[in-house]
């Protein structure tokens, strides 16, 4: 008997292994029709399935409490493909001011093709009726939000979605599954920058939505028609950062609220948004909706003005100067100058964030360091 080469004298390989491969050899027509006909799982071609990809599916499936997740090259595919799978010409599309900036440059778009959006104010109530329209389609939001940390009740905007009959996204990439798993509170579907905590190393991009099988199989169909799918060696890095996951995400929520108790009232610090400070105006919802701490993601302003906190950063030792989040080090930029570069300047400071406002994402570092750090820093300033 022809022995299968993954799996020799049938011991089964401690980790997925990467199948670089396009395309299959196919054993039959008859198994070329099972796969086609859907009766079988099979893979044929690469921007159709992967083995290694679907392995790493089920494992953030299971991770969001959702029936099926799909995966591809990079958060935004995974925010675009969403939009492009349920909107269509005259729909309204609500988004919230306080998301990821890439999202205002695909909200272009949409409007090209006929979308109609409206921003709206983030608050902890998640009272956005007064935005709600007939042809209100979906409501995508983040929370905690990027960059301000802003905290949405979730179940609050799922009693406003159904109203409108309404679909609800949540990009769940700050909070992340180990804080918070917004389909048990309501939300359709769950997006993520899988670069992010998921991933957890800097070292890959990638995408998640996580939903019902239903979901999955829609926005497989966009996946498979616009090729956003992820790479076997991407998915399989993924799959090793989910091993620490865990471990990693109970270490930056407990270091994010350490550096954000030593940060509030200090002098050099004039404003501080984390929702696990207890006077924050998104700690009451964020206490109902998140569990086992508050997340790895900080905001706050130092100083008066942009060069306070650049002479701030320009002095930090143990902290990265640089974008992304959800690492094991610890990033830290000025949302202003960086991640929201894809908004003209004037929309950039229109809903809280300032020119001297920093996000820092806490990584795993012992915290006294992070401390000392941040401590000396400010003292320059
Ligand atoms: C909350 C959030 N969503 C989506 C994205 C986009 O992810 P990616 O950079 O993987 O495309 C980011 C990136 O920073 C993000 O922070």
């Amino acid at each position: 008997m022809a022995s299968d080469p993954l799996t020799p004298y049938g011991n089964k390989p401690m980790v997925t292994p990467i199948v670089n491969a396009v395309n299959y050899e196919y054993d039959s027509f008859e198994v070329l029709r099972q796969i086609t006909d859907g009766e079988i799982d099979g893979y044929t071609y690469h921007r159709d399935d992967n083995p290694t990809v679907r392995s790493v599916e089920k494992t953030v499936a299971a991770m969001e409490g959702a029936e099926d997740c799909i995966i591809c090259t990079t958060g935004m595919a995974a925010c675009t493909m969403v939009y492009l799978t349920y909107l269509n010409a005259g729909d309204h599309l609500i988004l919230f001011h306080d998301i990821y900036g890439a999202n205002y440059k695909v909200s272009l778009i949409l409007e090209r093709l006929g979308v109609e959006i409206t921003w709206v104010e983030a608050t902890a109530d998640g009272d956005i009726s007064e935005h709600v329209k007939p042809n209100t389609r979906m409501i995508f939001c983040e929370t905690p939000s990027n960059p301000l940390c802003k905290v949405i009740d979730i179940a609050a905007l799922r009693v406003q979605a159904d109203r409108a009959g309404a679909m609800l996204i949540v990009d769940n990439t700050f909070a992340t599954p180990y804080h918070q798993q917004p389909l048990s509170l309501g939300a359709d579907m769950v997006v993520h920058s899988a670069t992010k905590g998921l991933g957890g190393h800097n070292d890959l991009m990638a995408g998640a939505v996580a939903g019902t099988k239903e979901h999955y199989n829609k926005l497989w169909f966009t996946r498979q028609a616009i090729g956003t799918t992820l790479d076997a060696y991407s998915a399989s890095l993924l799959e090793r950062g989910l091993k620490t996951f865990d471990l990693r995400a109970e270490t930056m929520s407990a270091n994010a609220q350490a550096m954000a108790e030593f940060l509030h009232g200090h002098p050099k610090v004039t404003r501080i948004i984390y929702p696990g400070l207890p006077d924050d105006p998104g700690h009451e919802v964020a206490s109902k909706q998140m569990h086992k701490g508050f997340g790895g993601l900080l905001a706050f302003d130092v100083g008066e003005a942009e060069d306070d906190a650049k002479t701030f950063i320009n002095e930090l030792k143990t902290i990265y100067h640089a974008v992304s989040l959800g690492a094991t080090e610890s990033l830290i930029c000025i949302p202003f100058l960086t991640t929201m570069l894809s908004l003209p300047p004037e929309r950039r400071t229109s809903f809280g964030v300032k020119t001297n406002t920093v996000r820092l994402s806490a990584g795993i570092e012992k915290t006294d360091l992070l401390l000392e750090d941040l401590k000396q820093a400010l003292d320059k300033v």
